[in-house]
């Protein structure tokens, strides 16, 4: 099988009216709650222990969850295993088709998909459109990129030698999964995982259990096997359990820097007796900065800046935090950027008008209004307080100045619409600040100077740099992501590599050089 080569799943054109009212009309249709099992090979367990509700009105219950407990994790990785032996010895040629088959069942469902992260998580129609055709795309690049590793590395040969280099498939991945990307991120992680032959136990976000069920529910419908890919709705100690599993191969996590550090920390305990180390793909917060230099084009950088900071509610990993102006043009950004800032409309994700949908959850609004006071506290927030709609996680979109450098604003990853902007007496200084930070997953840089943008480049240390662009909406196959420093363990999903982090490499050497012949 040599599929198409790779393109990216186009999205919807939203200014068209018909687009709009094929996504309301599967908004209308989808019928909530959806119940999420605990599914085991062909075991289901329902339960309604989690509810996740819809973050832009939340007596609307979404999805009803079972909360797996510690066995059912411990018979989750044993089924894994025992399915194990016969995924890895399956043809990569009939994965990469399951997988490209599962593409197609999303692809048929991709505005009922869409809906429900709308619903679920208050993805604007956009983004949650563009969250499917990500995990669509996931999809399609991971079986591609498995036919390719299938083929093995050529290796340098000499004359009565034969040498090869392949991969195996490590065996059981635990997949912990975020919220922020129900679909995109828990199918990417799974669908590298289940490529490269490995089996997988996938532990979607308690914030959004009914879109990790879509992803499992597309595998299977695929052809991947009851047996090699589990469903286990929880929350944190859920996940925590599967990573304690010593027949846990590999971690593949995308998440906060604590849980993930704490992820590090567990696989790196061998137990005794243990016959593997555990290996951890993480992918965790950032602090993201953009620099704005004097000779920027402020009508090319405050939309960056404004979709970058307020897009999904400042709730991606990818999304600006903090804006490092040049001092000449800093006053004037600020005036412009609260203009364009005080503009955009807070509300429903089903909204789409919506600007700034609600953030994911209660605690969620706490922790974002707590860093906002603390904004005006430490420095002045120069946009005007938005009534916001009184039902929902909402947070009006804030721009900060003037705080200390040791402010807590600077330095915390908020996930939320709050934006602080510092002024720079140059793009060197900008640079060392950002040097000084312990994570680095995006950043970005608006500059008309060649010599200045390769100087930025030399000196990032992010994962991901803009350059005169917004610094979120990473496609897979164009820009591999995933941080560096603290940001990450500097996997780049999307991309070439990524799949190296799922298996093992061999080497077999073998002298060719017949000494008579065994009859
Ligand atoms: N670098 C990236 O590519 C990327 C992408 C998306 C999100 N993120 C980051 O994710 C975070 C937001 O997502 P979140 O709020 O879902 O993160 P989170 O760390 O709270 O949760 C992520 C997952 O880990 C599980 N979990 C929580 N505690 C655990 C524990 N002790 N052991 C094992 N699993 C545990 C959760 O239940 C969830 O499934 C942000 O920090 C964001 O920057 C990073």
């Amino acid at each position: 099988m040599t599929p198409e080569p790779f393109r990216n799943e186009p999205v919807r054109e939203l200014r068209r009216a018909g687009e709009r009212v094929r996504l309301a009309a599967a908004l209308d249709a989808l019928e909530l709650p959806v119940r999420v099992p605990v599914w085991i090979g062909d075991e289901r367990r329902d339960g309604d222990e989690l509810v996740s509700t819809d973050p832009s009105a939340p007596q609307r219950v979404v999805a009803l969850a079972a909360r797996a407990t510690p066995e059912e994790a411990e018979a989750a990785v044993s089924t894994a295993r025992a399915a194990f032996p016969d995924w890895a010895a399956t043809p990569a040629e009939d994965r990469a088709a399951a997988l490209l088959r599962a593409a197609g069942w999303m692809r048929a469902r991709r505005a009922e998909l869409a809906a429900l992260a709308v619903r679920e998580c208050a993805k604007p129609w956009a983004e949650a459109d563009a969250d499917v055709c990500e995990a669509i795309d996931f999809l399609e690049f991971y079986a591609r990129g498995a036919l390719e590793l299938a083929a093995g590395t050529p290796l340098l040969q000499v004359p009565g030698e034969r040498n090869d280099l392949h991969y195996a498939p490590r065996g059981v991945c635990a997949v912990i999964a975020p919220w922020n990307f129900p679909l995109a991120i828990p199918m990417g992680m799974t669908a590298a995982a289940l490529a490269t032959g490995n089996t997988a136990v996938l532990k979607p976000a308690e914030q959004a259990p009914a879109c990790g069920l879509r992803v499992v529910e597309a595998l299977r419908a695929g052809g991947v096997p009851a047996g090699a890919i589990a469903l286990l709705p929880g929350e944190g100690d859920a996940g925590a359990a599967l990573a304690r599993n010593h027949d846990v191969a590999t971690i593949a996590f995308t998440g906060s820097g604590p849980v993930g550090l704490e992820l590090l920390r567990t696989a790196a305990e061998v137990a005794p007796g243990a016959r593997q180390l555990t290996r951890v793909v993480a992918e965790m917060g950032g602090k993201n900065c953009i620099i704005v230099d004097s000779d920027a084009d402020l009508d090319e950088a405050i939309p960056a800046i404004v979709e970058s900071a307020f897009g999904y509610a400042g709730q991606k990993c990818s999304a600006a935090a903090r804006v490092l102006a040049h001092e000449a043009i800093h006053d004037a950004l600020v005036e412009r950027l609260a203009g364009a800032v005080a503009g955009l409309q807070v509300g429903p994700a089903d909204d789409f008008a919506t600007d700034v949908p609600p953030v994911v959850e209660r605690a969620a609004q706490e922790r974002v209004r707590r860093y906002a006071q603390l904004a005006a506290d430490e420095g002045t927030v120069v946009t005007p307080a938005q009534p916001v709609p009184g039902e929902g996680w909402y947070c009006a979109p804030v721009v900060a100045i003037g705080l200390p450098p040791d402010s807590a604003v600077l330095r915390d990853e908020i996930f939320g619409p709050l934006l602080s902007v510092e002024s720079v007496r140059s793009v060197e200084e900008a640079c060392d600040r950002i040097d000084a930070l312990p994570v680095a997953l995006t950043g970005g840089l608006f500059s008309r100077n060649p010599r200045t943008v390769q100087r930025v480049i030399d000196r990032s240390p992010v994962g991901n740099l803009y350059v005169n662009r917004s610094t979120t909406g990473a496609m897979v196959g164009r820009q591999p992501f995933g941080g560096n420093r603290l940001s990450g363990t500097g996997t780049k999903a999307g991309g070439r590599d990524y799949l190296l982090h799922f298996v093992e490499p061999r080497v077999v050497t073998e002298n060719t050089v017949r000494h008579g012949l065994v009859v």
